[in-house]
């Protein structure tokens, strides 16, 4: 428990796909601060993992599904919100997705499709998340999305996805932009490496791990916990006039010139 109190908001948190999930550990700091919570897991095959995990909360947590592939689905998914919490305060979108033959080898071999999959999952989906949720909005809140590093430099093996998140990371201060009059602050955290479903697809992710502790400012890895941690910041009101930022949280990795 932190000493930040959130009790009488509500938020729905998209990508739990198991305990490991960066979208879990959020949910979970959220929950602990007294957010009234919806989970929106991809698909039926997730449900059962998602529906245990939430088991111990004991509490009326709404599970929704919802394939960020089809706007309508993000549409039905706020409505529902709607209709469960009335308003909503804060959202996490947690998600991202590209062919395991993208995340490794060169760069230059990307083809169309997949170029077009990794970045309509990964970043497009975004812009429907927000553009929904807005009128829900009504007190304003908070809207977080999870990137990394590659955005900006080379990561060999992150490839396609590295193109995706520096467009997720376009996105934000362009939504940020136009939700901020309406006192909406969306966000970005850029993490570390953290071992999850997603990171293992990626062809050199160990490496990348290694190296990160090595050359990190701190001189070690991060926890998905320290994640969770900078996402209840920014969910709170300590962080009413943070929009449109990439919030590292790499123990310093960034930095580093060498
Ligand atoms: N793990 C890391 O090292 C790391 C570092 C920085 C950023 N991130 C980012 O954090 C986010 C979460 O990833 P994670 O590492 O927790 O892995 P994860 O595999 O647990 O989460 C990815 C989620 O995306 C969901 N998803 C994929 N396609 C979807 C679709 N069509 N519709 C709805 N949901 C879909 C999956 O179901 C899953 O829940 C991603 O954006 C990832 O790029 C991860």
């Amino acid at each position: 428990m932190y000493p930040v109190e959130l009790s009488g908001k509500t938020g729905i948190v998209f990508g739990v796909a198991n305990h490991r999930s960066i979208a879990w550990a959020i949910a979970n700091i959220l929950h602990d601060a007294g957010v009234k919570l919806a989970i929106a897991y991809q698909n039926e095959r997730v449900r059962g993992v998602v529906e245990k995990l939430v088991s111990d909360w004991d509490d009326d947590t709404v599970l929704i599904e919802c394939d960020v592939s089809d706007d309508k689905n993000v549409e039905a998914t706020y409505q529902q919100l709607e209709t469960s919490f009335g308003k909503l305060d804060t959202i996490v979108h947690s998600i991202a997705f590209a062919n395991r033959e993208d995340l490794g080898g060169e760069y230059m071999k990307t083809d169309r499709e997949g170029f077009t999959l990794a970045l309509d999952i990964s970043a497009y989906s975004l812009i429907p998340v927000v553009r929904y949720a807005a009128p829900l909005m009504t007190d304003g809140g908070s809207v977080i999305a999870m990137t990394f590093q590659a955005s900006e430099r080379v990561f060999p093996g992150y490839n396609v996805m590295g193109t995706a998140k520096a467009a997720l990371e376009n996105a934000v201060r362009q939504l940020a932009s136009d939700v901020g009059p309406q006192g909406i602050r969306v966000n970005a955290i850029s993490a570390g490496p953290l071992d999850t479903l997603s990171s293992r697809a990626i062809s050199q992710y160990r490496d990348m791990k290694k190296v990160a502790a090595e050359r990190s400012a701190m001189k070690r890895n991060i926890t998905t916990d320290e994640v969770a941690k900078a996402a209840l910041f920014l969910s709170s009101d300590l962080a009413s006039g943070i929009t449109g930022e990439i919030v590292h949280v790499d123990a310093g990795y960034n930095i580093m010139g060498i």
